[in-house]
C-alpha cells in the first residue's frame, strides 16, 4: 500500500526516497512535456498582468517553500512578493488590495493559521491560491483556486516530499507569471522549464551522498549546537535545515542568511561548531565564500554542500564537502534539500529519537 514504509526504517526515509519520483509527477502535471511550456493544469481567474503585489502565506517548512518562491518570482516575473508565517498575517491586519493575489501553502492543508489568515484573505477581496497536497482538504476546498502537490500521503511529522513538491508547483507558477508579464521570453521558458525536468535525476544522484552523510551525521550527534547559512534560494533552505535537524534530532540548530554571520551568530562559532554552508556554484558563491572563510578564521568546522566547480573554487578548508551534482542555478533547492533532509534524518537515528513521530509535534497543527 502507498501507506507502508516498503523496506525503509521511517517513512521519514522513505519519503525522502521517494522525491525523484513524485516530484516528477508533479512535474509532469504543470509542465507540457511536448512542447517544454509551463501548463498549469487549472485556468487562473485572473492575469498576471494585473497583479501588483503577492502575499505567501505559510507554516513551518510551508513557509519555506514560500520564502524560495519569493526569490523565484522576483526574479522570472519582477512582481513584488511578501512572505509570512500564518499567525503573524492572520492578526496584524496586513491591507490587502482587491483583486491582489495571495498564495497559501499547506501539505495537509488544514492547519489552523494558514487556513484563518486564507479566509481573512478572501475577505479582502484577494485572489486566492492554494498550493495544497490534500485536495479534500479545508484550505483547498475554501480557496479560489488549487495547485495541487503530487507528493501522495505524507507520514513523518516532518517534511520532506511535500516541501520539494510544492517547489516544483512554485516554479512552474513563477515561470507562468513571468510569461504572462512579458519578462521571459519563449526562449527563457524553454531553458527554465529544461532545468525542470532535470530535476526528478539531479534528486536521484543526491541521494548518492547517503552514505557520506550517514557518517557525518555520527559528529554532528555530538555537537550542541549547528549553524546552516546560504545566500539566494539557499537561505530558505539554510532556514530548513536548521528546522529539520532540532525538529528530530533536538539538536539545537539556525539557519541564518550568510551575509548576516558578522551581525550575531559569529559570536558562536568556535572548534565545536559545525556550520553547514550551502553553496551551490551560483551567482553569490563567491560572497558566501567569504563568510565561510570568517567561519574558518574561527575554528568553526565547515560542511560544504556545493557542485564540483563550487568545490575546486572554495578557497576554504572544510571539515567534509558533498558534492553535488552540476544543475541550472535557479532550482537548487529542490535537489540540495536532499542531503540537507538526509543530514537530519541520519542524525536523529544516531540520536535514537523518534524520528517520525518526534516528541512534542504533530503532523498537522489544526488548533491555534
Ligand atoms: C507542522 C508539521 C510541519 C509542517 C507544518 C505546516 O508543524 O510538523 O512539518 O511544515 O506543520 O503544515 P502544513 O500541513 O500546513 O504544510
Amino acid at each position: 500500500s502507498l501507506v507502508d514504509k516498503a523496506n525503509y526504517r521511517h517513512f521519514m526515509a522513505k519519503e525522502i526516497h521517494e522525491q525523484p519520483e513524485v516530484v516528477g509527477h508533479t512535474l509532469a502535471r504543470y509542465v507540457d512535456m511536448a512542447t517544454e511550456r509551463v501548463s498549469l493544469p487549472v485556468t487562473l481567474p485572473f492575469d498576471f498582468k494585473d497583479i501588483q503585489r503577492i502575499n505567501i502565506t505559510a507554516c513551518g517548512t510551508a513557509s519555506y517553500a514560500g520564502i524560495v518562491a519569493k526569490y523565484w518570482f522576483e526574479r522570472f516575473a519582477r512582481v513584488p512578493v511578501e512572505v509570512d508565517v500564518a499567525s503573524e498575517f492572520r492578526y496584524r491586519e496586513a491591507p490587502l488590495r482587491k483583486g491582489d493575489l495571495a498564495i497559501f501553502i499547506s501539505q495537509s492543508g488544514e492547519t489552523a493559521d494558514t487556513l484563518a489568515a486564507l479566509r481573512y484573505a478572501k475577505a479582502e477581496g484577494a485572489h486566492t491560491i492554494a498550493v495544497v497536497n490534500v485536495p479534500t482538504s479545508t484550505i483547498a476546498r475554501e480557496s479560489e483556486t488549487v495547485l495541487q502537490t503530487l507528493a501522495g500521503p505524507e507520514i513523518g511529522v516532518a517534511s520532506t516530499k511535500a516541501f520539494t513538491c510544492q517547489l516544483m508547483v512554485l516554479a512552474n507558477l513563477a515561470i507562468a507569471a513571468g510569461k504572462a508579464r512579458g519578462e521571459l521570453s519563449d526562449e527563457d521558458e524553454t531553458k527554465l522549464v529544461h532545468g525542470l525536468v532535470e530535476i526528478p535525476r539531479l534528486m536521484s544522484d543526491a541521494l548518492t551522498t547517503e552514505l557520506q552523510i550517514e557518517k557525518l551525521a555520527h559528529r554532528i550527534a555530538k555537537s550542541r549546537d549547528v549553524l546552516y547559512l546560504g545566500r539566494g534560494t539557499s537561505y530558505p533552505l539554510a532556514l530548513e535545515g536548521a528546522l529539520k535537524l532540532k525538529e528530530i534530532s533536538y539538536i539545537h540548530a539556525e539557519g541564518y542568511a550568510a551575509g548576516e554571520l558578522k551581525h550575531g551568530p559569529i559570536a558562536l562559532i568556535d572548534e565545536t561548531m559545525p556550520v553547514v554552508v550551502i553553496a551551490p556554484y551560483d551567482r553569490v558563491f563567491e560572497k558566501t565564500v567569504s563568510n565561510m572563510q570568517e567561519v574558518a578564521a574561527r575554528g568553526g568546522n565547515i560542511i560544504l554542500m556545493t557542485d564540483a566547480k563550487g568545490a575546486a573554487e572554495a578557497t576554504v578548508e572544510s571539515l567534509v564537502t558533498i558534492v553535488m551534482p552540476d544543475m541550472a542555478a535557479a532550482f537548487t533547492p529542490m535537489v540540495y534539500a536532499v542531503p540537507v533532509q538526509l543530514l537530519a534524518y541520519h542524525t536523529a537515528v544516531v540520536m535514537g529519537t523518534d524520528v517520525d513521530q518526534p516528541r512534542n509535534l504533530a503532523k498537522s497543527v489544526t488548533v491555534e
